[in-house]
């Protein structure tokens, strides 16, 4: 298995394996997400994967109203703050798994939906593990909207260049 980290949003996936506790600390713009997710879907009882993970801000959230979720991260450090959470807060229908998001250790319509927090998500995978009806749930910015009608401005700060992968993030729209 590959151990290469997808790209994600600027330097977040360095800083969570760096310092998971300070990541974990100022990721609460997940929070909001999952709290409208759970507003909005059918979520209650339902089996869950929440890929690219991370310190398990989605995953450990959804516990309360999944049935299961499978927190798939592929950084170790990440995936073992989550667990220290999930030990302190007696979460047990969390079952954190150290994988890749292009090859989910899960079988082919095995969930009833997936999550992806603010990762670069695989999602013809998420598509396919996801039982026929089920939904793959995105959360994150809309493109060109990192940081409103800054974006293009920071953008070329960075050097970040029409062409890069990153640059629907600045240059939509
Ligand atoms: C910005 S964090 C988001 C974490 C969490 N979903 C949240 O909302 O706080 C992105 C996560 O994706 C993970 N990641 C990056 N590439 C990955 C890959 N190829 N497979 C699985 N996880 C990956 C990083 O290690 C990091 O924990």
């Amino acid at each position: 298995m590959s151990f290469e980290v997808t790209s994600g949003y600027f330097q977040f996936d360095d800083i969570i394996d760096k310092l998971p506790a300070v990541y974990h600390a100022f990721a609460l713009s997940t929070l909001g997400l999952v709290e409208r997710l759970v507003e909005t879907s059918k979520l209650s009882n339902s089996t869950l994967v929440d890929i690219c993970a991370g310190t398990g801000r989605c995953a450990l959230n959804l516990a309360s109203t999944a049935r299961h979720v499978y927190a798939v991260e592929l950084q170790r450090r990440p995936s073992l703050f989550a667990c220290e959470q999930m030990k302190a807060e007696n979460i047990d229908n969390v079952t954190y798994l150290r994988a890749d998001t292009n090859a989910l250790p899960l079988s082919s319509g095995s969930v009833d939906h997936a999550v992806g927090m603010w990762g670069a998500v695989d999602t013809g995978e998420a598509e396919r593990v996801v039982r026929p009806g089920g939904r793959v749930f995105l959360g994150g910015c809309a493109p060109g909207n990192v940081i409103g009608e800054l974006s293009p401005i920071v953008g070329s700060l960075y050097g970040i260049s029409k062409d890069s992968p990153m640059a629907e993030l600045f240059f939509a729209g």
